[in-house]
């Protein structure tokens, strides 16, 4: 699918959850969040009929992130789904780590390619507080385990903030050369404030070759993380509200002043 900008959109990034089982501090409030009610969360059917309609469109690559994708109760039948689904040639997956160790077997079975995990530090007590809760030991198992599954490369997303020191950003590249981890930093964003970055070591950010669209959990199909546009494919049904999003999707993004990065998923 080509939008305006002659862009050719072939990448879906699914966001399954708004839930979370951690409070990153720059992504959650510490109480948590006003869950969303599950009647309003797409069933498993209609997200692989989004990805159906999209993959028809010219869609070949999807993303799920979340909130926690491995918090969603029945993902790895998810991953099979749409692993399953003609036309997905990749299918990779945005985590926290902390349940990925167990996972990672049944995801690799179900047809997942490819994890990227979000860790900021490799200092355990920082980690725990950046993350209010996280144990680092369980991020190490389950990039191993991911890695041992053959979910690579395993992709480290390392968010950069005022409290990111130097030693973070060194010690988490010799980790990831030693391990063959792939680091990536990001800055932090505000959806809100309209400020983003390229990732270093990846594409996001970088408007002028943007191909992604993105489904929350919800049903919304967002042409951009930064645009308060969205079509609900219940409303619109898959293919009208994919057209819409991919007709509204901007040259360079504004802002985003009605999701957060917990349900747009990052
Ligand atoms: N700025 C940049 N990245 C963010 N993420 C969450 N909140 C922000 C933010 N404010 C990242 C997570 C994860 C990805 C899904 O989005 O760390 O790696
Ligand atoms: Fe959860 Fe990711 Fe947000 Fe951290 S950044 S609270 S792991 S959704």
């Amino acid at each position: 699918m080509l939008d305006r900008f002659n862009r050719n959109i072939n990448y879906l990034r699914i966001s399954v959850t708004d839930r979370c089982n951690l409070r990153c501090r720059y992504c959650m409030p510490e109480e948590g969040i006003n869950w969303i009610d599950h009647s309003e969360i797409l069933s498993f059917e209609e997200i692989v009929e989004v990805v159906t309609v999209a993959v028809s469109m010219g869609v070949d690559k999807i993303r799920l992130t979340g909130g926690e994708p491995l918090v969603r109760k029945g993902i790895v039948d998810l991953v099979r789904m749409i692993s399953d689904t003609p036309g997905v040639e990749d299918l990779a997956m945005t985590t926290n780590g902390q349940r990925l160790e167990e996972y990672a077997p049944e995801l690799s079975k179900a047809g997942l390619r490819r994890v990227n995990v979000s860790l900021d530090t490799l200092d355990s007590e920082k980690y725990g507080k950046l993350t209010r809760g996280g144990d680092i030991r369980k991020v190490m198992a389950g990039m191993k385990a991911a890695h041992n599954e053959g979910l690579v490369p395993v992709k480290i997303n390392c968010v950069l903030t005022e409290s990111t020191s130097e030693n973070d950003k060194q010690s988490l590249l010799s980790f990831c050369n030693e391990n063959g981890y792939r680091l990536r930093y990001i800055r932090q964003m505000s959806l809100q404030d309209g400020t983003f970055y390229p990732v270093e070591g990846g594409a996001g950010g970088q408007c002028s070759i943007c191909n992604r669209v993105r489904l929350t959990a919800t049903g919304d199909i967002k042409p951009c993380l930064f645009s308060d546009h969205g079509y609900n494919v219940r409303e619109f049904g898959a293919e009208q509200a994919l057209l819409l999003a991919v007709g509204r999707k901007p040259e360079a993004g504004r802002k985003n002043k009605i999701n957060q990065f917990y349900n747009i998923g990052g």
